[in-house]
C-alpha cells in the first residue's frame, strides 16, 4: 500500500516553510549531484519528490529543460511560482509515472524516495521514463555519525507512533552499499557514491525550530503528541547548536548515487 496520500498530509500544512527555508539550504548537494549528472543546456531532467523545486530552479539556471512530480500539492504550488518554465505534475511515485518512456536524460530524487514503502519498486518506475544510458541519481542523509542533525531525529522519535517493524528509518539508507544494492535491485548500473558535506545554518532558533516544524516527520509527531510537545523537543535539538554570532549550526553530509540506466 502506498505511502504517498499520508505523505502528502503531513508535508502540505509546512510547505511554506519547507521551501523557504530548508531547501535553499539544500543547495551544496544539489549543485554537486546537478555537477556529477552533467546537467546543463538542454538536459531534460526530472526530480522525483521534487518538494517546493529549488533543486529544479538551479537546474533552469544552468538551461536544463526541468520536470517534476509530487504527492504534495501544495508544494508543487510553490515550486511552479519558483520555476514557471517547469512542466509540474501531482503523482504518487509508487504508481506508474505520468511520463513517456526515455522521455529523461536525467532524473533526481533527493530524500524523496525513502518514503516510499518500496523503493526498488519506485526506482524501476523511475528507470523507464529515462533514455538508455541515461543517469539517475538519490540523495540520502549520510552516515549518522556525521550528521549533527540526528539529533532531530533522536528527539522526534518518542513522540512519534511506532514505526512498521520493517521500517528503516531516514539514517538506514546510508550504510555501506545499501544505496548500490538499491540501484542494482532495481536493474541500474551504479557508477558513484559520494558524500557532501552540508551544513543547515539558521540565522536564530525562532528560523530552525519553525524551519523544522514544517517536515513530515515533524508534522506526524504533533499529529501523535501535540504542537507543544514537538516545540519542545526541537527546541532541545537545537540547544547545542548555537554559535558565538547567534546562528545555529549542525554539520552534516548527504551521500548521493548516481547510477545508470
Ligand atoms: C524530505 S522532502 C524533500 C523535498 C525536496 N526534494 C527537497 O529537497 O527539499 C520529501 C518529499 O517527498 C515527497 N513524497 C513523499 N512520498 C511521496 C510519494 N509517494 N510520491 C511522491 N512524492 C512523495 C513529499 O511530498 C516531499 O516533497
Amino acid at each position: 500500500m502506498s505511502t504517498g496520500k499520508e505523505e502528502a498530509e503531513l508535508w502540505g500544512p509546512g510547505a511554506r516553510d519547507w521551501s523557504d527555508y530548508n531547501e535553499p539550504m539544500c543547495t551544496p548537494f544539489y549543485e554537486a549531484v546537478l555537477d556529477a549528472t552533467e546537467v546543463g543546456r538542454g538536459t531534460k531532467l526530472l526530480d522525483v519528490g521534487c518538494g517546493g523545486g529549488f533543486a529544479l530552479l538551479l537546474a533552469a539556471r544552468r538551461g536544463a529543460e526541468v520536470s517534476g512530480i509530487d504527492v504534495t500539492q501544495p508544494l508543487l504550488d510553490i515550486a511552479a511560482e519558483r520555476v514557471p518554465g517547469a512542466t509540474l505534475v501531482a503523482g504518487d511515485l509508487e504508481d506508474p509515472l505520468p511520463f513517456p518512456r526515455d522521455a529523461f536524460d536525467v532524473v533526481t530524487a533527493f530524500n524523496s524516495v525513502q518514503y516510499a514503502d518500496d523503493a526498488v519498486a519506485v526506482v524501476k518506475g523511475v528507470s523507464q521514463v529515462v533514455k538508455p544510458g541515461g543517469l539517475v541519481s538519490f540523495v540520502v542523509w549520510g552516515p549518522p555519525d556525521k550528521c549533527e542533525s540526528g539529533v532531530l531525529f533522536a528527539e522526534l522519535g518518542p513522540l512519534l507512533p511506532p514505526a512498521p517493524p520493517a521500517a528503516p528509518g531516514a539514517v538506514a539508507w546510508s550504510e555501506d552499499g545499501r544505496l548500490e544494492d538499491l540501484a542494482a535491485r532495481a536493474g541500474l548500473t551504479p557508477l558513484t557514491v559520494a558524500d557532501v558535506p552540508n551544513p543547515l545554518i539558521y540565522p536564530d532558533l525562532a528560523t530552525a525550530v519553525r524551519t523544522q516544524l514544517s517536515s513530515g516527520p515533524a508534522q506526524k509527531a504533533i499529529r501523535n503528541t501535540g504542537l507543544p510537545a514537538v516545540r519542545g523537543a526541537l527546541t532541545r535539538a537545537f540547544a547545542g547548536s548555537r554559535q558565538p554570532d547567534g546562528t545555529y549550526r549542525q554539520d552534516n553530509v548527504f551521500r548521493y548515487l548516481v547510477a545508470r540506466v
